[in-house]
């Protein structure tokens, strides 16, 4: 028995948690994920699944992601960043809704699914449809070697290492970070990013793992901050622009370790219904960092301050207007607005973690979930 309980201690590095080990990896596991891609100092970024299939992406007509879960929010991150920085046409599906819906695809579209484990069906069985029918498939995968990886015509390992807890986290942010890198080397290629800016971004997302250690320090903070809010039976999440789709992961993680209803939301649809459910029961989470549409978001949390909801803000380090509105703030280091999503999650993780631990939940083996959905 005590055996086993230090293998167990040595597979998980001495934390108590898988989750908890892969959301401290996030920095190295970026840093693998762009190793030999991204050359900071020679200005390039070298991918051969994109390299050799150039014209396809350059000459698309759109790009289709289909992802399912955590996969599926990053596929949303990836079309605010290929929107705004390759200006090619994006849109996203549930892989479940897309394989059903008699799609229309044709020989111009690129599809880039997404799948940690490589192996879901529903995302499987999207691939086959839109091969039937003609597009390009780019997988972007963790487990090399899986189902997936192997039917799609070029693709990008995430190289995030094996990833345990059934609540996706580490290979979220290199998923982003993969979808990014994409971005950027399209963007450069097509003319819509210049050259100063590339090197710029280049340069910025080489700071990523640093600053994703800066936004991990607020751990103990984050855990008092659990506790305040473990009790509480709903939360809602608000983001906007690129810190949307993260909104909708955050309330996702908690729902799945910790059994709390929670909802991710754009900040500016609450007054179109959802801020009737704003009481002092009802936490909110808003991320509220300091780049797109940031008075809009001081205007929307000053909104459920005057209804009594309890605030807790992401803000960036620095911050002097929500963090004086807001009940609880924690703080993450500046970045550029399309890479924020790779900071503001991680609050996030970290929120849902403890509330579940401390809701004595299984945090690596939530009921009734699977680490690969490999049945419809
Ligand atoms: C995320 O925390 C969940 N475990 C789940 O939503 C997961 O992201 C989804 O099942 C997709 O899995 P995949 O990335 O392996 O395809």
């Amino acid at each position: 028995q005590k055996l086993q309980m230090n293998l167990d201690q040595i597979e998980k590095g001495g934390y108590e948690h898988f989750m908890l080990k892969e959301i401290y990896e996030q920095p190295s596991a970026i840093e693998d994920t762009y190793r030999g891609r991204m050359l900071v100092n020679e200005g390039i970024i070298k991918m051969s699944g994109i390299d050799d299939h150039l014209n396809r992406f350059l000459n698309a007509n759109r790009i289709i992601i289909v992802a399912c879960g955590t996969s599926w929010h990053a596929g949303l991150v990836a079309e605010y960043i290929f929107e705004d920085l390759a200006r090619i046409p994006v849109e996203v599906e549930y892989a479940s809704e897309f394989r059903y819906r008699n799609p229309v695809i044709g020989k111009g579209d690129v599809l880039i699914a997404i799948s940690q484990s490589g192996e879901t069906a529903d995302t499987m069985a999207a691939i086959k449809l839109a091969k039937e029918n003609g597009a390009f498939v780019f997988g972007v995968c963790n487990v090399v070697g899986s189902s997936i990886s192997r039917v799609t015509d070029a693709g990008a390992y995430t190289h995030a290492g094996p990833e345990i807890g059934v609540a996706s986290t580490k290979a979220f942010t290199t998923q982003i970070t993969i979808l990014t890198l994409i971005a950027l080397k399209l963007g450069k290629e097509k003319g819509s990013i210049n050259n100063s800016d590339f090197h710029m971004y280049l340069r910025e997302m080489d700071l990523i793992p640093s600053k994703i250690e800066k936004a991990l320090q607020s751990n103990e903070h984050i855990l008092e901050v659990a506790n305040h809010y473990k009790n509480s039976r709903n939360c809602l999440y608000l983001g906007r622009g690129y810190n949307f789709p993260v909104a909708l992961e955050g309330a996702l993680k908690l729902k799945e370790i910790s059994y709390i209803h929670a909802e991710g939301y754009p900040a500016a649809e609450m007054k179109h219904g959802p801020i009737a459910l704003i009481d002092e029961e009802m936490p909110v989470v808003v991320i509220a960092t300091k780049k797109g549409h940031y008075e809009k978001v001081v205007s929307n949390v000053q909104e459920i301050k005057s209804r009594k909801g309890k605030i807790i803000a992401i803000v960036t380090e620095g911050d002097e207007q929500v963090s004086q509105i807001a009940d609880h703030t924690i703080t993450i280091p500046d970045t550029f607005e399309a890479l924020t999503p790779l900071l503001t999650t991680i609050p996030l993780q970290l929120l849902s973690y403890h509330i579940a631990v401390m809701l004595g939940k299984n945090v690596d083996q939530p009921r009734n979930l699977a680490k690969s959905v490999t049945v419809e």
